[in-house]
């Protein structure tokens, strides 16, 4: 297949969504801000998830954090009747499409994802009319809409064993990102058909920077993100010699989280989005953790601030709404993500 062409939106240069527009005003952030956190969630009978990307203060306030599957598990299984969920769009809409039945909040509807952004249902079918018997799995980060479209969800925590759970005979195509879809061709020995897309954040951790980082960092142990543009890089440099094969790890944010509480090396050099420092750090205390690039910040995450998660408590605000024919159909693809693979580390 050859590479499709994508435009992925950059952040900020799109105008503020109506939902956005019509938000109640935004209050200054009281001193006791995170007891009245708590109290509204107790009335209210909320959970708060924090993704591992979030700030610290969020992450610290949240009920839980972990990664996108973790999070996705626990939506699924809570017996709260809120979710207020810090993360980004899709990961609010996962929420929904598991549980209907439940108000699914947002502190900022804006916060989206290049990534997700980087496919549209069209694009699905179009591959689709081409295979009629092939399979397509998509990453968890794609909006509802191309969930519906597609025959199974996964993560960066069992994307290769959703794929391994496809028959040997089956045509694949993997969507949207292109670096942990060459990863999982890579490690399931798999011919898959790959999407194009991208994350922007991770895509600038370029295998020139890591071979950089790597050189003058010897002998330190590396976790990478399989997002990460690098990913490929930091696999050949295990087989050269330049990076120790069994200290160099492949790993979602919740398998980074999982690393850290039990580690015994004093010092992780960490390919990914800067905001897991913060569970690395609390795991692992004793151990350094140095970001490949200080610049991997995703503006989208970072969107979700206190005041930000105040309000929607408050006000009840943004509701995430799923249109139910298309949630119908998502539930199945994202409910097949769930049961393969084991569960991730879902934070404290
Ligand atoms: P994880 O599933 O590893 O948490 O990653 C989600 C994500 O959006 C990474 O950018
Ligand atoms: Fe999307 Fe990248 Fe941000 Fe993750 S880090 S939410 S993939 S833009």
């Amino acid at each position: 297949m050859s590479n499709p062409s994508f435009s992925a939106v950059p952040f900020g240069s799109e105008p503020p969504s109506a939902a956005a527009l019509s938000a109640p005003p935004l209050a200054e952030l009281p001193v006791d801000w995170a007891n009245q956190v708590r109290e509204l969630a107790a009335e209210r009978n909320a959970v708060i998830l924090a993704h591992n990307y979030q700030v610290p203060e969020i992450q610290d306030i949240a009920h839980h954090v972990g990664d996108s599957l973790a999070l996705s598990r626990i939506a699924a299984s809570s017996d709260a009747s809120t979710i207020v969920f810090c993360g980004v769009h899709f990961m609010a809409e996962t929420a929904k499409i598991l549980a209907p039945e439940k108000t699914v909040l947002i502190p900022d509807p804006d916060a989206g994802c290049s990534l997700a952004s980087s496919i549209e249902v069209a694009d699905v079918l179009a591959w689709k009319a081409d295979h009629p018997d092939g399979v397509v799995v998509a990453y968890v980060n794609t909006s509802a809409a191309v969930k519906a479209e597609v025959d199974v969800c996964c993560t960066s925590s069992n994307a290769a064993d959703v794929v391994r759970s496809i028959p040997a005979d089956r045509e694949i195509f993997f969507l949207p990102d292109q670096f942990l879809g060459a990863h999982v061709r890579r490690v399931t020995g798999r011919d898959i058909d790959v999407w194009a897309g991208e994350c922007h954040v991770h895509a600038e951790i370029s295998p020139s920077h890591l071979r950089e980082v790597v050189a003058a960092n010897p002998d330190t142990d590396l976790l990478v993100h399989p997002e990460c543009g690098c990913t490929t890089t930091a696999l050949y440099l295990t087989t050269t010699g330049d990076l120790p094969a069994e200290r160099t790890k492949v790993l979602s944010t919740g398998g980074m989280a999982e690393y850290a509480a039990s580690t015994k090396s004093s010092r992780v050099l960490v390919a990914t989005e800067t905001g897991i420092l913060h569970q690395l750090r609390k795991a692992a205390p004793n151990t350094e953790f140095v970001p490949v690039s200080e610049r991997a910040v995703c503006p989208y995450m970072k969107m979700i601030t206190p005041a930000k998660l105040l309000r929607s408590l408050r006000e009840n605000w943004f509701q995430i709404e799923v249109e139910p024919s298309i949630a119908v159909r998502a539930k199945a693809s994202v409910e097949r993500m769930i049961a393969i693979g084991s569960p991730s580390r879902g934070g404290e």
